[in-house]
Formats: C-alpha cells, sequence, structure tokens
C-alpha cells in the first residue's frame, strides 16, 4: 500500500462516543446514526432494551432480567466520504469506569441533551472527562417534537454550566406539537419536519433562504417569528469556528429530534466535516503520529465472557499508527514479548466479525485469557507506553465480606484480577483487613459478586461502608508522606496495584485533609 492511500484510509476516520444523561436519547440517536451508515435496514434494533433484540451480548442471566447491555461495542459505518466509528459508552445501570475510559479512545464526543430538561448530572461528570483531553465535542439538543425550553436558555445553561461555547448550527422553529422544522444558519435553509417519519431516512423538504416568501406560506406566523429570533440568536450566540472546536473550546449546536429521525444527518454532515480524523497520542517517550507507518496501539478497555462458550477475555485496543493485518505480530511491550495476533475482532453493529485490516482511529478486539490490561501499549517493537488512558477515581464504595472466611486468598486474587480488567477498583486499608471495593456505576458491585462465584469459586456479599470518594496520594516530599501516612492512617488503602489511596469519608473531610497537607497531592485519575 502506498502511503497516499494509507493516509486516505487514516484521514477518512472519525472516531467518537456519545455523552448524555440516561433517557436523552442516546441510544434513539445511535439507531438512526446507523441507519443514515446504512448499517441497519430499519432502525430500532440498536440494543432493544425492551425488544430483546440485539442480543449478541448478553453473556449473563442478569443481564437479560435487567433488559440492559453490559457489554460495550464499537459500531463502524460509513457516511459520506467518511468511516465513522462509534464507540458505545455504557449509560444506565451499566455505566461504569469503561465509560469514562472510552472517552479516552476517541477523537470527539457528540453530547446529546433532552431539550426539556437541559444540562443533567451525568452529561456534567462526563464532559468533565473530556476535558482531560480537551475532546471537541459537538452537541445535539434533542426532542424537538416535545414541548422544550427556550432554546437559547438552553444554550446559556451549556455554556455557563459545561464551560464551553456554543454556536448554533440549526435553529429550531417553535417545538412540541408545533414543531415545524429547523432553520440551517450556514445553508441558509429551512428543513420542515413531518412527524411519523422517523424509522425511515427521509425526503428533504427544503426551502432556501430566510426570506423565501414560501417560508410564509408554508409555516405562516412561525416564518415571522424565525427572522426576528435569527436576529436576536446572531447577536446572543458564537459563530462557528473550526479552530476553536477543534481545541474543545466551541461546540457547534444542532436541534432535532432523534425519535423523528430528524436533524441527525445535519448533525453528522458536521461530524464528518468537523471532527477531527485521528490525532496524535503522547506516550512516555514520544508523540506518535497516526501518519507513522509502524503499528502502535493503546488497550482501554477489557470485557470478560463476551461468548460464554469461550470464556476469553477481549481487550478492546485503539489503532494510533501504523496498519492492523491480520496474522501480524504486534509488541506486547509491558510485559517485553512479541504477541501473534492471528484474528483480531471487528464490532460491526454488534457482530462480532474477523478483520483483513485495520487503521489508526479503528478499534480492534484482541482474544486473551489475562495477558493483557488496561493501558497495555502494544507496538511494532519500539518500547514506550501511551498515557492519558487512567484509572478514575470511584464514586461507590463497599465493604466485601466472604460467606467462607477460608477464601480470602481468593478472593482477594479474584478481586485483583476483576480490577486489572477495569470494572471495579479494590482497596486494602492500612489499618485493618477490610477489602472494600469501588466502582462508578452500581451495576459493577453486582457483576463482581456473580464473577467470583462463577470463575473463582468464591461467595461474597457486600456490607455498607463510610467512604465517600477515594483519591490517588502523592508526595515529591517523603518526609512531608511519612507524616501524613502516619497522621492519617485511618483514611489510607492501597489500591490492587499497591498504590497509596486517601478513602475519605466525606468531601468536606476531603477537602480539610487537602488543607491540612499541602504537601501531599491528592488525584482523581491514576495512570497505568
Ligand atoms: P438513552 O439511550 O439516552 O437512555 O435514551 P433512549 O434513546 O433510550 O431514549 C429515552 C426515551 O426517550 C425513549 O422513550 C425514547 O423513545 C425517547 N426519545 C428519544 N429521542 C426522542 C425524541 O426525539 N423525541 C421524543 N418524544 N422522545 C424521544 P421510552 O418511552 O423510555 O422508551 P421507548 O418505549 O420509546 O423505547
Amino acid at each position: 500500500m502506498t502511503t497516499e492511500l494509507f493516509l486516505e484510509e487514516v484521514n477518512k476516520r472519525r472516531t467518537f462516543a456519545i455523552i448524555s444523561h440516561p433517557d436523552a436519547g442516546k441510544t434513539t440517536i445511535t439507531e438512526k446514526v446507523l441507519l443514515f451508515g446504512q448499517l441497519i435496514q430499519k432502525a430500532g434494533t440498536v440494543k432493544g432494551k425492551k425488544s430483546g433484540q440485539y442480543a449478541t451480548s448478553d453473556w449473563m442471566e442478569m443481564e437479560k432480567e435487567r433488559g440492559i447491555s453490559v457489554t460495550t461495542s464499537v459500531m463502524q459505518f460509513p457516511y459520506g466520504d467518511c468511516l465513522v466509528n462509534l464507540l458505545d459508552t455504557p449509560g444506565h445501570e451499566d455505566f461504569s469506569e469503561d465509560t469514562y475510559r472510552t472517552l479516552t479512545a476517541v477523537d470527539s464526543c457528540l453530547m446529546v441533551i433532552d431539550g426539556a430538561k437541559g444540562v443533567e448530572d451525568r452529561t456534567i461528570k462526563l464532559m468533565e472527562v473530556t476535558r482531560l483531553r480537551d475532546t471537541p465535542i459537538i452537541t445535539f439538543m434533542n426532542k424537538m417534537d416535545r414541548d422544550i425550553r427556550d432554546p437559547i436558555d438552553l444554550l446559556d445553561e451549556v455554556e455557563s454550566v459545561l464551560n464551553i461555547a456554543c454556536a448554533p448550527i440549526t435553529w429550531p422553529i417553535a417545538s412540541g406539537k408545533e414543531f415545524k422544522g429547523v432553520y440551517h444558519i450556514y445553508r441558509d435553509e429551512v428543513i420542515l419536519y413531518k412527524s411519523g417519519m422517523g424509522h425511515t431516512i427521509q425526503e428533504l423538504d427544503v426551502i432556501k433562504g430566510i426570506n423565501n416568501p414560501e417560508l410564509d406560506q408554508r409555516i405562516g406566523y412561525y416564518a415571522g417569528q424565525l427572522r426576528d429570533e435569527m436576529e436576536l440568536v446572531k447577536g446572543a450566540s458564537h459563530e462557528f469556528d473550526l479552530e476553536l472546536f477543534r481545541k474543545g473550546e466551541l461546540t457547534p449546536v444542532f436541534f432535532g429530534t432523534a425519535l423523528g429521525n430528524f436533524g441527525v444527518d445535519h448533525m453528522l454532515d458536521g461530524l464528518t466535516e468537523w471532527a477531527p480524523a485521528p490525532q496524535h497520542r503522547a506516550t512516555t517517550t514520544r508523540t506518535v503520529e497516526p501518519s507513522e507507518p509502524a503499528f502502535t496501539g493503546f488497550v482501554f478497555k477489557i470485557q470478560a465472557n463476551m461468548d460464554p462458550k469461550h470464556r476469553d477475555r477481549v481487550a478492546f485496543l485503539r489503532i494510533c499508527s501504523g496498519k492492523y493485518e491480520k496474522g501480524m505480530k504486534m509488541h506486547h511491550v509491558r510485559i517485553g514479548k512479541d504477541m501473534l495476533v492471528p484474528q483480531a475482532l471487528t464490532f460491526l453493529a454488534g457482530d462480532r466479525e474477523h478483520v483483513e485490516e485495520a487503521y489508526p482511529g479503528d478499534i480492534i478486539g484482541l482474544h486473551n485469557h489475562g495477558t493483557i490490561q488496561i493501558g497495555d501499549t502494544f507496538t511494532s517493537g519500539e518500547k514506550f507506553n501511551f498515557t492519558g488512558i487512567p484509572n478514575f477515581a470511584p464514586e461507590l464504595f463497599r465493604r466485601i465480606r466472604l460467606r467462607d472466611p477460608l477464601k480470602q486468598k481468593q478472593l482477594l486474587k479474584g478481586l485483583v484480577q476483576l480490577s486489572e480488567e477495569g470494572a471495579v477498583q479494590v482497596f486494602r486499608p492500612l489499618d485493618n483487613n477490610d477489602l472494600i471495593v469501588g466502582a462508578v456505576g452500581v451495576l459493577q458491585f453486582d457483576v463482581v459478586v456473580h464473577r467470583l462465584k462463577s470463575e473463582y469459586n468464591v461467595d461474597a456479599i457486600y456490607e455498607s461502608v463510610n467512604v465517600t470518594t477515594a483519591r490517588w496520594v502523592y508526595s515529591d516530599d517523603q518526609k512531608a508522606l511519612t507524616e501524613f501516612k502516619n497522621k492519617a492512617s485511618t483514611n489510607l488503602a492501597l489500591d490492587g496495584g499497591d498504590n497509596l489511596t486517601y478513602l475519605a469519608p466525606t468531601m468536606v473531610n476531603l477537602n480539610l485533609s487537602m488543607e491540612r497537607y499541602p504537601k501531599i497531592k491528592f488525584h482523581k485519575t491514576r495512570e497505568h
């Protein structure tokens, strides 16, 4: 393959994930996006929370019972001249640290906001994670077919709460039952909405020019209202600026309804035109450019038991440079060995398929039996590690206890291995023999107990524990660290990798300790 062809492949890729609060419409918009990608004939088959379709990943009974998908998948589809990779981010009860880490493996994010509700908690949290890399954000204001809040208020809220400038690209014409469509500010055209067409790719009903008299004929009063509103909007909002968008300082905003499949195409047009192709990545020794011919990549997620028959684990690897070819060798930097990769997986809308080749920006799945961990780097031989794939401080904590006290060793082994997969973290207090499990999403606690039983034959239960948050602690000042260890030992623990951690009973306690020990650094994330 010539360099030119290789670069063409790289530059047409767009790798993104969706950030949203549960019920804002992530699943629905994913369905429509895939419909545009022509992956599904009729939208409505992505996750089927209720319909029971898309059952490729239901490896646990628990998952079926709850009607949610524990697993995350990667979906690749063509759109225009681009090849889009959409990394699913578990959002409901299946929310977990993987959701956060997936955001470190993308080049841009789509933020979906429920227009009636505005910015919600989960979105704030996820946005915070995207700020670690200043990932470019595209915004979709959803549910225009319902009565929404004043769109100007919505933009104000995004700007003030999420601290990012908003540049509306389209503007809604009324909402709810009166929803007429959107005005595309940059194309100067009105696209009219027709309800009940959500399952199809619709023929566009377009009126060119905001001052076109046809607009008055078609939508009457709302034409005048739109013109007035646009005067206001132009004064009150930012203009789109590609550079600021790429720096993560400004977000283009689209309005529409995912359920009605209206406006999703405008968003996809914006995403493919403006969102960056695969970006360079920092490592412990140098920056890797996607255009480099030598293969490199990192693992951001481990999925266990995707196929119950095989009891295998699949490591999700994001390619950063070079090309993956079936049967190639990769250097596993952490263990210092070359690994033959006969069959990597790709996740074409949920189906596991074997790939022949893959390029920077693509995600491939590597089978393994525990030799791969989160944060592992694979190269063509060069020795460095990609940085920026951290552990995130858990937000929920429970003490785990054995029914059979003789199995303490197996319990610890199981917990450390499960924490290496990244679903939960385990902490051992310095002062006692407790084992504390920390997670970002509540379902992970059930997953751990279930897997401890089935894979390690350990019967464990949880008890509540007085921990609100965790911080990894460091100091360049050994004396200060020793003093801190002595004085604060009741709150200190070691994590699965023996790193010192402060387990705070309350946020007030954490803030006080941070004030009291200025020479100690309290980190919310930990690099592998
Ligand atoms: P999530 O993945 O972000 O959690 O949200 P999801 O797409 O599942 O959407 C949550 C609910 O909002 C669903 O309704 C969905 O149909 C609805 N929804 C999504 N987009 C729109 C929209 O543009 N307009 C309107 N009116 N509703 C929308 P549900 O009743 O909870 O589920 P279902 O029975 O429709 O599947």
